[in-house]
């Protein structure tokens, strides 16, 4: 006992050493927590499941917490930190106030993960797997997920709010947020495909249904109903109306119909760059499932800069 206690604490020395003085990079592995929390995945699930069938649009809401998380410096569970009177969180960030939801599934989820594997599975890590998991529960395809993410100690609010894209983008913009990330134009337009499922407030469609020219005018009139040109901000409307709370590729057979509900989505197919991946994922379901899904694990790929100090949380809302 005392001789394998002696050689583990030099083994654990000997790595923290190490890790002083390279950046210790977090390889993410599907593997990460088959020893240490066999069932994480099953538990995962088994929260996520009951949510999405007791209310679609969570899961589309989860995939969007996942996206915004990932976005600013990396997936590190940073969102998910409440304003302190020493820590200015995300939350508030003009994209997420009022706007991202979820975060009490997140809690529901990390409550029953930390009962059955103390200490051991990061709140980042519940993210890409509860989004994996709301694609798959509406009908989406599914994936493995690479883990070994840890949770950050900092949040940006000010990165918030300059690397999370608006819905008035140009095409142009599009491509640049998601190369400022790593991420291929194509990949900005396969991950885009998310606006299949989910419900989007009126003051951020409004200037396209009133003002812009590229848009099926029974389409616009059927939105016009529910949002007026003055009031109503907060009036929710489906991206899609047809399958709104399923995981297909009709935001593109939307697009190509004059039908995308933001500016930022119609600007995928305008007579640019992208109208031909769009056609093609409209045409073709499973290249689209295909492509997102593996977008999907690159962008989770993003983690923080070396050197940014991270845990494992207990609560995702609070440092240790
Ligand atoms: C390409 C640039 C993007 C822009 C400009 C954008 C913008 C927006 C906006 C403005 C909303 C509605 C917010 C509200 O009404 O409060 C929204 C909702 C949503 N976004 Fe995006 N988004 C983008 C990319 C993505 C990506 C990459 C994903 C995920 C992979 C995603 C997933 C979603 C989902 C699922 C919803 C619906 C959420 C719900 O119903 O709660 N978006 N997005
Ligand atoms: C607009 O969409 C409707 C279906 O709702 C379709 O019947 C009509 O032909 C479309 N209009 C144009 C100009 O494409």
């Amino acid at each position: 006992m005392g001789l394998l206690f002696a050689r583990s604490f030099v083994l654990v020395t000997a790595l923290l050493v190490l890790c002083l003085l390279l950046p210790c990079h977090a390889k993410l592995s599907t593997k990460f927590y088959a020893k240490t929390c066999p069932n994480v995945e099953s538990i995962v699930r088994a929260v996520m499941a009951p949510a999405v069938a007791a209310e679609p649009r969570m899961g589309a809401s989860i995939i969007r917490l996942f996206f915004h998380d990932c976005f600013v410096n990396g997936c590190d569970a940073s969102i998910l930190l409440d304003d302190t009177p020493t820590l200015t969180g995300e939350k508030n960030a003009g994209a997420n106030a009022n706007s991202v939801r979820g975060y009490e599934v997140i809690d529901a989820i990390k409550t029953r993960v930390e009962a059955a594997c103390k200490a051991t599975v990061s709140c980042a890590d519940i993210v890409a797997l509860a989004a994996r998991d709301a694609v798959n529960l509406l009908r989406g395809p599914t994936w493995k997920v690479p883990l070994g993410r840890k949770d950050s100690r900092t949040a940006s609010q000010s990165a918030a709010n300059a690397n999370l894209p608006g819905p008035g983008s140009s095409a142009a913009s599009l491509v640049a947020a998601f190369a400022a990330k790593g991420l291929s134009a194509r990949e900005m337009t396969a991950l885009s495909g998310a606006h299949t499922v989910g419900r989007v407030r009126c003051l951020f469609f409004r200037g396209r249904i009133y003002g812009e020219p590229n848009i099926n005018a029974t389409f616009a009139a059927a939105r016009q109903r529910t949002c007026p040109q003055t009031g109503g901000d907060s009036n929710l409307a489906p991206f899609d109306d047809q399958t709104p709370d399923t995981f297909d590729n009709a935001y593109y057979t939307n697009l190509v119909a004059q039908r995308g509900l933001m500016h930022s989505d119609q600007e995928l197919f305008n007579g640019g760059s992208q109208d031909g991946l769009v056609r093609k994922y409209s045409g073709n379901a499973k290249i689209f499932a295909g492509d997102f899904a593996k977008a999907m694990v690159k962008m989770g790929g993003l983690l923080p800069a070396a050197g940014t100090p991270t845990e494992v949380r207990l609560n995702c809302r609070m440092l240790n």
